[in-house]
């Protein structure tokens, strides 16, 4: 891949303090602090970032709702904006690398991964909502009597938004490919932790030619900024992605404030299932790579592992030997496949669920602890004989830990799989087509996965089942999350 062998290229960005972006001018927040992003590689500061709050949050959303009702956003063909999302992705594909890099720095992860895997997605989410611009209409319908009937699909208005730190330049393509599609505008609160790609993107929106107004930025923490822009009385919808407590918290403020429309996409404790006709190298591969992916931080990770009986030892075997080969290392250094994790807080978390793990009794194989050093590492670590009640299998672990559950048979496991609050993602493993179409229909998740494992396009829905959030991210179904259906009746004259 042409990305890759030009990774030798990619050096450490040098990276100045940051603002804050509120109709289209950027500058310090109203209450003048700030606060540090940390490379999570080294626990050293990479810079400081202007500290939005709600003072800040209200100039963002008034800036917001001015560029909805009267700016020249509001009056622009759906066509034109269609054009500058798809402007956006050409600048975004112009400055692939020091996005990449720039991911890397404030997330930790492997900028080969950020390249091969997160910034493709972003440029497809974006074109994929460009093309969508002046596609997503209405109807007409045959009503009874001599009345003319038909539904406009409008922009929801303004939007409020506030994303992870996981994948941050992916989430923040998510939330503002269909958002700008559909007409609404945008105030992004991106996570403390990494909010430095969410300013380089929306610089080159500037570049592309968005409107002032029409995408705001304000980074800050989430009590303060987050809560702001979720109980705002002026905001129309909030999308989040995070903690599914978090997600609480803000459908409560949503609901508590103006009952803004809300869609969430939280975490899960997706079930993997491998069962012992499976191609079995072909699923230590994918299982591999859908639990230790991102250093194990994503909502959809294959976090529980079942395996079936009679192929059980031989599959973790060979599981063992891959995980060991893992490289863990400085996220720019080349052959490097783990990073750290995002940050001290979320390694002493996972540290914390393994100390649970090895204390419920399950069996640590290998690795369980961090190789210290100023980074917030953690080793590739795999335990087996994890049972359903452990801590380690009910709950989001959101690290390199994977967990091997043993399982019986098919109605065992699809049971077992069931067991959970979380509905996001699962997955199986099998060359028999019958055991595959029954566990994709009876697992109550939004996402399955037959012989593979984290495929994405921005074209196909995802999205949660149960606590694992509401709403669909992605595909046509996106639109419905930003826009409000009006029905008008016209009387025919006589
Ligand atoms: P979080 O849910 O607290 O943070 C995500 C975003 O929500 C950030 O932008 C944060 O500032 C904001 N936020 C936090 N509290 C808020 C509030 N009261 N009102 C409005 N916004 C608020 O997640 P956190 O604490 O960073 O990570 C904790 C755990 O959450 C992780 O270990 C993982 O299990 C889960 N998580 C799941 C993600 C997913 O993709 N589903 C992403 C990030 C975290
Ligand atoms: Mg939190």
């Amino acid at each position: 891949m042409t990305a890759l062998t030009s990774l030798a290229k990619i050096t450490k960005p040098h990276v100045p303090d940051q603002l804050l972006l509120i109709d289209g001018k950027w500058i310090p927040s109203v209450s003048g602090k700030t606060f540090e992003t940390i490379n999570p590689a080294t626990g050293e500061v990479i810079c400081r970032v202007a500290e939005g709050d709600k003072a800040d949050v209200d100039l963002a959303v008034a800036a917001a709702r001015r560029a909805f009702e009267s700016g020249p956003w509001s009056k622009m063909s759906a066509s034109h904006r269609g054009r500058l999302i798809n402007r956006l992705a050409d600048l975004i594909e112009k400055n692939i690398h020091e996005l990449a890099a720039l991911e890397s720095l404030d997330n930790g992860k492997p900028v080969g991964d950020a390249i091969a895997a997160d910034l493709p997605l972003v440029i497809r989410a974006y074109r994929y909502y460009a093309g969508w611009a002046d596609k997503y209409h209405g109807k007409t319908i045959p009503v009874e009597g001599d009345f003319f009937c038909y539904t406009r699909h409008e922009p929801v208005g303004v939007v409020g938004q506030i994303i992870p730190w996981n994948f941050p330049l992916l989430m923040q393509a998510w939330k503002w490919g269909p958002a700008l599609a559909t007409g609404c505008t945008i105030v992004l609160k991106p996570a403390e932790q990494t909010p430095l790609s969410a300013l380089a993107v929306a610089k080159l929106a500037q570049e592309a030619g968005f409107p002032d107004g029409v995408i705001n930025v304000v980074p800050g923490f989430g009590p303060t900024a987050g809560a702001a822009l979720s109980s705002h009385m002026d905001v129309d919808k909030i999308a989040f992605t995070g903690e599914h407590t978090t997600g609480q918290i803000i459908m409560e403020a949503a609901a508590r404030s103006n009952l803004k429309r809300v869609s969430l996409e939280l975490g899960g404790k997706s079930p993997n299932i491998v069962f012992a006709d499976a191609d079995i190298d072909a699923a230590v591969e994918g299982s591999w790579f859908g639990l230790f992916f991102n250093q194990g931080q994503c909502c959809c990770a294959g976090s529980r592992l079942f395996v079936e009986e009679s192929i059980h030892d031989v599959f973790v075997e060979k599981m063992l030997a891959k995980v060991k080969a893992q490289k863990v290392g400085d996220p720019f250094e080349q052959g490097v496949t783990q990073g750290p994790q995002v940050s001290a807080e979320q390694r002493d978390r996972i540290l914390s669920f393994i100390e649970s793990g090895k204390a419920e009794g399950a069996k640590l194989l290998s690795g369980g602890g961090s190789p210290g050093g100023p980074g917030y590492f953690i080793e590739p670590t795999v335990f087996t004989g994890v049972e359903d009640h452990m801590r380690i299998a009910r709950h989001e672990i959101f690290g390199p830990v994977m967990n091997i559950l043993k399982f019986k048979d098919i109605d065992d496991v699809i049971s077992r799989g069931n067991n959970s609050f979380f509905g996001l993602a699962a997955a199986v493993w099998t060359t028999d087509i019958n055991k595959a179409l029954k566990v994709s229909n009876s697992l109550r998740a939004g996402t399955v996965w037959v012989n593979c494992y984290d495929v994405f396009d921005a074209a196909a829905p995802f999205g949660g089942f149960k606590m694992s959030g509401i709403g669909r991210e992605l595909g046509e179904y996106a639109l419905q999350m930003y826009t409000e259906v009006k029905t008008v009746y016209m009387a025919l004259g006589r």
